[in-house]
């Protein structure tokens, strides 16, 4: 890529004025303002405050060692010490036509590939998925394609809640209310049923709940009925979650769930023990604060009344139950004992902040040594609202469950689809439908700031003008159609040597390029809106150069030219859309 060939040179220059600096972190970035150039490094600002050197002085002999000649037209010193760099457009022209001759698109593989375990979606047994597990699913999908296009070796977990307190209440259920021929037509919605009528049954009658409570512990200790009952729960779950996932369009490597955990639970607690890690306290077992950290970085900590109090991790109830917490910590150590990971990512909406704080600083105590090697990322999420600002919830006040909402998806875009497109055969229209619905409600997901929360709108998701899935896969369809066109009037794609001459085409090849470095800073700060709204200003950047630049009718080599900028275009789109999880149309 020409932005790290820059870089290369760069930290050789930097090298030269000062043997003995640390160059890695000399990198550059697209310049924020376009008028001054195409990229800019911020690094000799730094590099010069630690050595007490004048930053623009610095800058200037750097600039002076640059040997850049052939790729840049100019490099200029600016501000407090930046430099920014101009290509010159023989440098875009040549990588553009290394990338139409197949040799790359635009971005390079990890130097060094990394093991990275991924744990999203993660869905809890006997409940249907809803639209808190879409995003977790979307946003954790998207980051396996990402971090995998880039070269790294991805372990998919989904770490399902398969165990737990529920499960006494859905015993009970099933073996006093379960009505077979509901199980029989719509499994999932009957195991619902029965877990919201015992818990309403507790709640008016403590008996019903010391009989739930008797239910778990059976469980827990081994009774076989309720082992086999439990299994089938998670059977039906499963398969139900299947359904969805293979309409998403989503794999994972492992289901590894809660449950697998229990063999490792008391193990786990015993060890933090006897390292000094926890201890008991009032009957049960919790880690403290260490004083390590300043108070306000302290998770085992919270103001409150006006002074710090501590805010243990309950690892091990009175009852001698271990928890969310114990599982978790067992999990980790699991997992950096089997595949030796660099980073594992846990992508889970916001409330579960604390949650990961805690888990993360206690591994860093308990197990220093693998601690030192991994990267632990809690990648949280906001909430999903309604047009009104509070959460997502049926008319009838329900939550909203995953599978219907991709079958309105799909019903709304058949609509649309029909309307525009009455002509084509009912089966094309179907599946126009499905790719349009399932990207539009991804592409809802995945556009706004992860951290916030968003209100759906089906409207807006569905809308064929403005930043959305219906416009980009319209783009796309539209770079086909060129080929269709060029196809039907005997005209084929010539292996092209790019020129840029129009003002169009330029600012087109100066976004291609970038694709590299906007697919890495998705991957570093795990946004995969950075993605979507690269492809957004691509489809823009497209439509102006095809309103400006005749393509078809333009004389040789210029024809060539152009369809190859067409075709470097769709196939970054393409690409780009696969790693957000959607599917491309040729037509629409
Ligand atoms: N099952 C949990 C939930 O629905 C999410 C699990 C996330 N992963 C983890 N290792 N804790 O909230």
């Amino acid at each position: 890529m020409l932005s790290r060939i820059l870089e290369q040179r760069l930290q050789a220059a930097i090298a030269s004025v000062l043997p003995d600096a640390d160059v890695s972190m000399a990198t550059v970035r697209p310049c924020p303002e376009p008028r001054f150039g195409d990229y800019q490094t911020n690094a000799l600002i730094g590099l010069a405050k630690t050595r007490k050197l004048n930053p623009r002085q610095f800058a200037e002999q750097v600039k002076a060692a640059l040997n850049v000649n052939e790729l840049c037209e100019s490099v200029e010193v600016a501000g407090a010490g930046f430099l920014n760099f101009r290509l010159r457009t023989s440098a875009l022209e040549q990588c553009l036509s290394e990338a139409a001759a197949g040799h790359h698109l635009f971005f390079d593989r990890a130097a060094s590939p990394r093991t990275i375990v991924l744990d999203f979606s993660s869905p809890n047994v006997a409940k249907p998925m809803h639209v808190g597990h879409i995003r977790s699913t979307i946003l954790g999908d998207c980051l396996a394609r990402v971090l995998r296009l880039l070269g790294h070796n991805v372990i998919t977990d989904n770490h399902i809640g398969d165990w737990g307190t529920q499960f006494g209440k859905l015993l009970l259920g099933w073996k006093t209310r379960l009505n077979k021929d509901a199980l029989a037509r719509d499994a999932l919605a009957e195991l619902e049923r029965i877990y919201r009528d015992v818990n309403a049954a507790c709640e008016a009658d403590p008996a019903v709940l010391e009989n739930a409570r008797k239910e778990l512990v059976k469980l827990q200790s081994g009774d076989p009925e309720n082992l086999a009952i439990w299994r089938q729960m998670i059977e039906i779950s499963l398969a139900e979650f299947d359904r969805i996932y293979q309409r998403l369009g989503v794999h994972f490597d492992y289901t590894l769930g809660e449950s697998f955990y229990n063999p490792r639970l008391q193990a786990t607690v015993k060890d933090l023990l006897a390292r000094g890690v926890a201890r008991e306290s009032e009957g049960a077992v919790c880690v403290f604060s260490d004083g390590s950290l300043p108070p306000k970085e302290d998770p085992f900590l919270i103001f409150r009344d006006g002074e710090w109090q501590p805010n243990p991790c309950l690892i091990l109830k009175s009852d001698g139950a271990a928890n969310y917490a114990t599982t978790d910590l067992a999990t980790l150590a699991y997992r950096m004992e089997t595949w030796q990971p660099e980073e594992i990512i846990y992508v889970t909406d916001g409330r579960q902040q604390l949650h990961f704080r805690q888990i993360f600083a206690i591994f860093r105590r308990w197990r220093p040594e693998l601690a030192n090697r991994v990267k632990l990322a809690h990648v949280w999420f906001g909430s999903i609202l309604g047009e009104d600002g509070k959460p997502f919830k049926t008319r009838s006040g329900d939550t909203i469950k995953l599978a219907d909402l991709l079958d309105e998806a799909e019903q709304r875009a058949y609509a649309i689809v029909t309307e525009k497109n009455p002509e084509l055969p009912e089966n094309s229209r179907r599946e126009i439908a499905r790719v349009v619905g399932v990207g539009a409600v991804k592409y809802a997901d995945l556009l706004p700031n992860r951290q916030s929360d968003y209100v759906f709108n089906w409207d807006k998701m569905l809308a064929l003008q403005g930043n959305t899935a219906p416009y980009l896969l319209y783009s796309y369809a539209r770079i086909r159609s060129i080929f269709r066109k060029a196809a039907s009037i005997g005209t084929s794609q010539q292996p092209a040597s790019i020129k840029l001459a129009t003002p169009e085409e330029i600012a087109l090849a100066r976004h291609l390029i970038n694709f590299g470095l906007t697919i890495e800073a998705v991957a570093n700060e795990y946004r995969p809106n950075y993605l979507c709204n690269y492809l957004f200003e691509l489809s823009g950047l497209f439509a102006r150069f095809f309103e400006n630049c005749p393509v078809l009718k333009a004389d040789e080599p210029i024809r060539s030219s152009r369809l190859a900028l067409c075709d470097l275009t769709g196939r970054v789109l393409k690409q780009g859309l696969n790693v957000l999880g959607i599917e491309v149309l040729e037509q629409m």
